[in-house]
């Protein structure tokens, strides 16, 4: 039998000895998630069932947990009607190490559910260490607290400012992690649940859909199989072809040619860095160097399990960086979106290419003023870069 989430549960069949923890979200009607802190193991999952109301699971860090972590997942709202007794919908998450793992409800309406304490830890510190859940859950009601002081209608004067708030409710532009540059939001996820039908067997699936998301049903149960050649003769210095439309199931082979090229996972707002947001480390194939006569090419695979968008770059720095020279790759980058291959190539390029350090770039002037805001938090002020992006859209 197949498990309902697609994006998390479809090729893990093998490996049977997981445990799975079950989270109810909004217990009893209440802002809380119940249990709010657990331990797990690498390759547990978690499932959280939405109980009650309209939550969200959406991940944060320990130094802004009412804020979306760049990279993070998030499962979108989830609406569960007041008459709902049973068949909840379900989030699920597997947990790739040991790192903590912080948690909060986006919701804002009527007031914000993060703020009121609903925040939840995976592998958190022990009371009294620097990261305890105690300490996670304050400094989420000190959110609060500063928000609903905020909130009133002292600040008429104030032009067009945002809501004082990390937290996430339209599509923002957010500044890279590094450099000045401009990073375009990312869509909004709509939760979708769906029926899945591969061969003889049907099975239901929510998953997070953007506008322009491919259809997530895999191609046959092998899936298919996309070949990309890295680098080869002559210095070129790319992925061939650079992008490519992947249906979960699917195996992406890297075949290996000339030089020593590495393809490691990164994000849209980071792209010459390793993916390493809480709780996720990004794949790495390591460095295969390539003679210049040779004629067979070492390969090295991945299998796409699910239909978010996947960035990828080149780590090689020697004698410059790969990555800042435009090496760089995409598994369903949404073409018809702001964040479609070429943009991504070019947010490489900015924060790392030669002309990066000589010629900073300026900021978009399409960007809106709300691209960071500040807020105040325990009383040190925390400059906030809010970033749209959300669950598996890394
Ligand atoms: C759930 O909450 C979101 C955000 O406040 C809102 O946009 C959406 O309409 C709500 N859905 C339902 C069914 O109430
Ligand atoms: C819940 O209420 C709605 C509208 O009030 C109704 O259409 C639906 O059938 C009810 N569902 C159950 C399970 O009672
Ligand atoms: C490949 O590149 C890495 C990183 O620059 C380097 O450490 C390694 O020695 C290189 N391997 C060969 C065989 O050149
Ligand atoms: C490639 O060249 C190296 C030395 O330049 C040689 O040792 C090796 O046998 C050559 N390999 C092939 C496949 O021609
Ligand atoms: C990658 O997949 C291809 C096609 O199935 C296969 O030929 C190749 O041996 C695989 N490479 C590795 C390193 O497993
Ligand atoms: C898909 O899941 C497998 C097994 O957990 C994992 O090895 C692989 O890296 C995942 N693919 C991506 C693109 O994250
Ligand atoms: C890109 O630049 C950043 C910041 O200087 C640096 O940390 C990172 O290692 C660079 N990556 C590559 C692949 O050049
Ligand atoms: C690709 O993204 C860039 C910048 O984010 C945008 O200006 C351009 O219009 C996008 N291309 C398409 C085809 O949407």
């Amino acid at each position: 039998m197949f498990t309902p989430s697609l994006a998390l549960g479809l090729v893990l069949l093998p490996f049977v000895s997981a445990a799975v923890h079950d989270i109810q979200v909004g217990a009893n009607g209440g802002l809380v998630f119940s249990p709010e802190a657990i331990a797990a193991q690498p390759g547990d999952q978690v499932v959280f069932h939405f109980t009650s109301k309209n939550h969200t699971v959406t991940q944060s860090s320990f130094a802004n947990p009412c804020g979306l972590k760049d990279g993070g997942f998030d499962s979108g709202f989830m609406p569960v009607a007041a008459n709902q007794t049973d068949n909840f919908p379900t989030h699920t998450i597997t947990v790739q190490d040991t790192q903590p793992i912080w948690v909060y409800c986006r919701q804002k309406v009527p007031v914000s559910h993060c703020g009121a304490g609903m925040v939840f830890a995976v592998n958190c510190g022990a009371d009294g260490s620097p990261n305890s859940f105690t300490g996670f859950k304050q400094s989420a009601l000190a959110f609060g607290a500063a928000q609903a002081s905020a909130t009133p209608s002292a600040a008429p004067s104030a032009p067009a400012a945002p809501a004082a708030s990390s937290d996430v409710a339209a599509p923002v532009w957010t500044t890279a992690a590094y450099g000045g540059y401009t990073i375009p939001a990312a869509a909004q996820a709509t939760p979708v649940t769906q029926a899945v039908t591969l061969g003889s067997q049907v099975w239901t699936t929510t998953y997070n859909s953007v506008p322009g998301s491919p259809d997530p049903t895999p191609t046959s149960a092998e899936g298919a199989i996309h070949t990309v050649v890295v680098g080869g003769t002559g210095g070129v210095l790319s992925f061939n072809p650079s992008s490519v439309q992947a249906k979960p199931r699917d195996v992406v082979v890297f075949e290996f040619h000339q030089k020593n090229h590495t393809v490691t996972q990164s994000s849209f707002a980071d792209p010459c860095r390793p993916l390493n947001a809480n709780g996720v480390t990004g794949f790495d194939s390591g460095f295969f160097p390539v003679a210049d006569n040779a004629t067979t090419f070492p390969t090295w695979n991945l299998t796409v399990n699910d239909t978010a968008p996947i960035w990828a770059y080149c780590r090689q720095t020697v004698p410059a960086s790969h990555c800042g020279s435009g090496m760089v790759f995409a598994i369903n980058a949404v073409e018809s979106s702001d964040r479609n291959f070429t943009a991504y190539q070019n947010v490489a390029k900015a924060l790392n290419g030669t002309a990066a350090a000589a010629n900073a770039p300026a900021p978009s002037p399409s960007a809106p003023a709300n691209a960071a805001s500040s807020i105040r938090l325990g009383g040190a002020t925390a400059t906030v870069a809010i970033a749209a992006a959300f669950a598996l859209l890394l």
